[in-house]
């Protein structure tokens, strides 16, 4: 690639037209005068090998992936760094000027950075998580919990046999606890989390009990439409800090554009104004 050439990044996925990463990397282009672009693109899974050799030659130094490529597209990378490997899904590719395909998931790194940034007296050692769903956001979140050093993960999941498969991959320190009894196992979590999709516009209700949290945890949501969820509501009617889900997309992203751009962009007050104005 000449340097002259005007930087494209974009994201993969099907569909991509919910998505908040053009948004997102849009406003933070136009913020640090970088001439580049971030363009969204419905790709089939049966094209992604084509795609993944033309972009390159078309000025892409790299793209965002989401579902339903996460998964497969470590395959076709040529390297996978350890975080998307233990997580088993990349969310960003970078396309070096070897040719390489460089696949990485910042999805847990988000998770951390909203977190310390929303709670910033948040002691994830200080106390059990108790960590709602066993999906693809889940293994991200057990995966960044364990990296920061959490000894105990209470994983709950309405389908248990997922939360037990996840428990044989992450090891010892994750403990199976029964979807209905997940209300009883709160009191003394220093982290709580929902990665589940209740709560999220169109989807059931949260439904189980938060009564016994205690005003020490910090309760996070990664549902973000909507902003504050019944989930949140409930942890702060208990006293609890909570920290909405917005922020760890805008933090997942930080990774991506600066490797892409060459600028460490700052996720403010200004960037969710930006995401949530649009
Ligand atoms: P993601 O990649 O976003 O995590 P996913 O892999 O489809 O998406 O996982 C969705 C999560 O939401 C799962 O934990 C799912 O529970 P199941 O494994 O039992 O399906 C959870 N979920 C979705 N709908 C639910 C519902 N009505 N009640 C309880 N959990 C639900």
């Amino acid at each position: 690639m000449t340097k002259t050439r005007i930087p494209l990044a974009g994201l993969l996925g099907s569909p991509v037209s919910h998505s908040k990463s053009p948004i997102l990397h849009g406003y933070w282009l136009k913020r640090y005068g970088i001439a580049g672009h971030y363009i969204p693109m419905d790709v089939a899974h049966g094209d992604l090998p084509q795609v993944l050799d033309t972009l390159p030659k078309l000025g892409f130094v790299g793209v965002n992936v989401t579902i339903p490529h996460k998964e497969a597209i470590l395959a076709l990378a040529d390297l996978v760094t350890d975080r998307a490997a233990l997580i088993g899904a990349a969310n960003t590719l970078i396309f070096r000027e070897d040719g390489k395909i460089h696949a990485d998931n910042t999805d847990g790194y988000g998770f951390i950075e909203n977190l310390r940034h929303g709670a910033p007296d948040w002691q994830p050692k200080a106390g059990p998580a108790v960590v709602f769903g066993a999906g693809g956001a889940s293994r991200a979140v057990i995966a960044s919990l364990l990296d920061v050093g959490v000894t105990e993960i209470r994983l709950t999941n309405r389908t248990r046999q997922r939360a037990e498969a996840l428990r044989q991959e992450f090891g010892p320190k994750i403990t199976v606890v029964d979807w209905a009894q997940a209300g009883n196992v709160i009191e003394d979590a220093a982290t709580v989390v929902n990665t589940t999709s209740l709560g999220m516009v169109g989807k059931p209700e949260f439904r189980v009990p938060l009564d016994a949290l205690n005003p020490a945890s910090v309760v996070t949501d990664l549902v973000y439409t909507p902003l504050r969820t019944a989930f949140l509501d409930a942890a702060e009617r208990a006293g609890c800090t909570t920290v909405d889900g917005l922020g760890m997309l805008l933090h997942q992203g930080a990774p991506g554009f600066e490797r892409w751009f060459g600028v460490k962009p700052e996720v403010d007050e200004d960037t969710r104004r930006a995401v949530l104005g649009a």
